[in-house]
């Protein structure tokens, strides 16, 4: 576990201003827990209540759009959700890699302009259920994430989170083996520390993302080069999401 867990809520497309009170919850429970970093990322509509709801935690954005700005219609870019006060972007995440047709290439250009926005970025990256049947997942995912690194990353171990999210274990309650999760993240390391060099790669987070809950965050969170959780479904009430936090701040004690 790294020094400083991090522990990510994705909302997805969930939550209306109803959802405040959660936000609120969390972020006066975390004020409890520094020895955990805490973060959520609410779907664009909130991220500007919430950013003023909260006062410890981060608050982030699910995607953006690769333009400053234009004739993008429906489209949200990294400087918008930046000026609504997000301070991070989730990225290359496999439901817009699925929904939404997004390519290595496009994940990559909009990685770059979060950058250029001033957001740190969590980089998503994950395999299939036929991909990891065929042996073929740590290859997959290493490529799949080289390809969708941005090129102006100048300072990884500040600007880059790593999330790895084996797309059959999203919403789905199965969870891969502590040891099949360990030799993700290693392999994920070591493409890091190839890229970025020894030092600067060993200090970025990779965090896991796959049916993490409250029950099974202290075993998945011990796995090898495990540095947080990227959560889903559990994030969606603060009593879970608390729950997860508190397991995290349990690890980094140990
Ligand atoms: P669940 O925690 O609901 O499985 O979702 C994981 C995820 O996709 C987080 O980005």
């Amino acid at each position: 576990m790294a020094e400083r867990p991090y522990i990510v809520g994705n909302w997805k497309m969930n939550g209306t201003r109803a959802m405040l009170a959660q936000a609120r919850a969390i972020d006066r429970a975390s004020q409890n827990l520094m020895k955990v970093e805490v973060a959520i990322a609410p779907p664009y509509t909130l991220i500007h209540a919430t950013h003023r709801e909260v006062e410890q935690i981060g608050v982030g954005a699910q995607d953006c759009h690769p333009d400053p700005e234009g004739a993008h219609t429906g489209d949200i870019s990294a400087t918008m959700a930046a000026d609504a006060g997000a301070k991070f972007a989730i990225l290359g995440h496999s439901e817009r890699r699925q929904d939404h047709g997004e390519s290595n290439a496009l994940v990559a250009a909009k990685a770059s302009a979060a950058l250029e926005a001033g957001m740190r970025i969590i980089l998503c990256c994950g395999e299939s259920e036929e991909t990891r049947d065929a042996g073929k997942a740590e290859s997959f995912v290493t490529r799949q994430l080289k390809a969708s690194l941005p090129e102006n990353l100048e300072s990884p171990e500040e600007s880059l989170t790593v999330a790895y999210e084996p797309i059959w274990a999203i919403g789905t309650g199965r969870t891969p083996t502590v040891e099949d999760i360990g030799a993700m993240h290693s392999a994920i390391r070591a493409l890091l520390v190839e890229l970025y060099g020894e030092e600067q790669g060993q200090l970025v987070r990779i965090l896991y993302g796959g049916s993490v809950k409250p029950e099974n965050a202290r075993e998945l969170l011990d796995a090898d080069e495990v540095g947080g959780a990227l959560v889903g479904g559990a994030s969606l009430t603060a009593e879970s999401f608390l729950g997860i936090v508190m397991a995290a701040a349990d690890t980094a004690d140990a």
